[in-house]
């Protein structure tokens, strides 16, 4: 299964949801591929955020080797599933699908784990460390269910 992770500047919450969810495919022997990307391109060619890449850090994950880039549309033909992790950014990724595949490859991340429930990963860039602690735990809980789909899509 390939899987784009999809936030604002592609520096905070969707490179962490890059290397969490890399982490538990590497553990549990899933064939996938991951990468993230953002719907604006601001902070495009950027190091991950340093509190995103500290936290991930105490989790056991390197996400120092990610550099940010800006979503393309070319990102539906290359992906099967795209995450967004707000509703700003789902509507934006929306916005740009050209044929309704693309739009079907489309959800709030939240929703693998809350399904229906449309809850949203809160942008922790102006916040403290409690908000980044906050968006790992949402998206460590998201990329379980999304490794779970994945493991059982590859077995007969
Ligand atoms: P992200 O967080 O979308 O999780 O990467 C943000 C990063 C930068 C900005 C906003 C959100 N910014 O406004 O520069």
């Amino acid at each position: 299964m390939k899987v784009l992770m999809v936030c604002l500047g592609n520096i905070c919450r969707s490179p962490l949801a890059e290397g969490i969810l890399k982490h538990k495919f590497r553990k549990k022997n899933i064939d996938g591929y991951v990468d993230s990307a953002g719907t604006a391109a601001y902070h495009a060619g950027e190091y991950p955020d340093p509190r995103s890449m500290e936290i991930a850090e105490r989790h056991g994950i390197d996400i120092s080797d990610q550099r940010a880039r800006k979503f393309d549309p070319e990102d539906f033909d290359r992906f099967d599933r795209i995450f967004a992790m707000d509703r700003s950014n789902y509507q934006n990724i929306l916005a740009q699908a050209r044929k309704p595949s693309d739009r079907q490859k489309v959800d709030l991340i939240m929703n693998m784990a809350y399904p229906g429930e449309n809850m949203q990963v809160p942008d922790p860039y102006y916040g403290g460390d409690q908000g980044f602690q906050n968006v790992y735990k949402m998206l460590d809980l998201a990329c379980d269910k999304i490794a779970a789909q994945a493991g059982k899509s590859i077995s007969p």
